[in-house]
């Protein structure tokens, strides 16, 4: 039997952490664990960047992105733009599980939610509008994306099961003030989350244009697969999002990687402003810890 892992993103990832973790050694797979720690955060209207009470777009709607992936067979499914519904990873396992496609977004994703029996739901909650108002920008079209330190924390939770298979979950209310359209990182494979049983799981947050520029998920994963540590490969993938950003002449965005290798090691790494904190679960305690930072300029 194989000691279960799991690991998440930023301090609220203790909430998914603290449920994935009891369910991992009573025997669920890695991906149902991962899936119902994601949702547990995803339900938390204290948490301002995913689900529920998640800050709105510019035009002051909850745009919902999340994607799920099973390592035992590349099984994927992923939901964008999705508004009013609460829990788009459950969307995006039904994509992945009821259709033969990888993606649907915007009314299609919503049309497929509300074709599968989930409710109709205001995502709003005062807090929520509140914050959105006191923030909101002045330009309709803002020139740079509004990625502080606060408005861009996906969860994304990696899971290692008993059996040794891992599954992973990436959900998000995405940048906060996005344009209406908008798409991250997070529910594109690949790009925030990958998983394969034959190499290892990996997952981002941060500033999605960042993440997907270097695909840093897939990239982890091949890192992993060539022979690197689950932390030799996320402070790889960090030296590229700064390399990245030395050769467009600006300073590193906020980004983080997790990553997770099968045989129960993870990593974890970040930009220099991210200041990144993840939850872990293994060897029968839950604790949080904070990630390597590496600026631009380190070798
Ligand atoms: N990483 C989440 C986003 O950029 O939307």
């Amino acid at each position: 039997m194989t000691e279960p892992v799991v690991i998440a993103t930023w301090p609220f990832g203790k909430i998914a952490v603290e449920t994935a973790y009891p369910l991992l050694n009573q025997g669920t797979s890695a991906l149902d664990a991962a899936l119902a720690g994601a949702k547990a955060v995803e339900d938390d209207p204290r948490v301002d960047s995913v689900g529920f009470g998640g800050i709105a777009n510019s035009i002051g709607t909850v745009s919902l992105d999340a994607c799920v992936m099973d390592g035992r067979t590349l099984a994927c499914g992923a939901v964008a733009g999705l508004e009013n519904i609460r829990h788009p990873a459950d969307v995006a396992r039904k994509v992945m599980e009821k259709t033969p496609h990888v993606l649907l977004v915007g009314e299609g994703a919503r049309w497929f939610a509300l074709q599968s029996g989930f409710p109709l739901a205001s995502l709003h909650t005062p807090e929520s509008v509140a914050a959105w108002a006191r923030r909101q920008p002045k330009e309709a079209i803002p020139t740079v994306p509004r990625g502080g330190p606060d408005n861009h924390d996906t969860v994304t939770v990696l899971a290692l099961d008993q059996k040794g298979h891992l599954g992973g979950v990436c959900t998000t209310s995405g940048l906060a003030f996005k344009l209406p359209g908008r798409v991250g990182d997070s529910p594109l494979i690949g790009h925030g989350l990958y998983v394969d049983d034959t190499a290892g799981a990996a997952g981002a947050t941060g500033v999605g244009e960042e993440i997907i520029r270097i695909a840093g998920s897939f990239y982890i994963v091949e890192q992993m697969r060539a022979g690197k540590s689950p932390q030799e490969a996320c402070e790889l993938a960090v030296k590229r999002v700064n390399a990245t950003a030395v050769r467009r002449g600006v300073h590193p965005a906020s980004v983080a990687f997790l990553a997770l290798s099968p045989d129960g090691r993870f990593g974890a790494a970040c930009t220099i402003p991210a200041k990144f904190q993840f939850a872990l679960g293994r060897a029968g305690k839950i604790e949080m810890l904070t990630a390597k930072s590496i600026g631009p300029e380190a070798p």
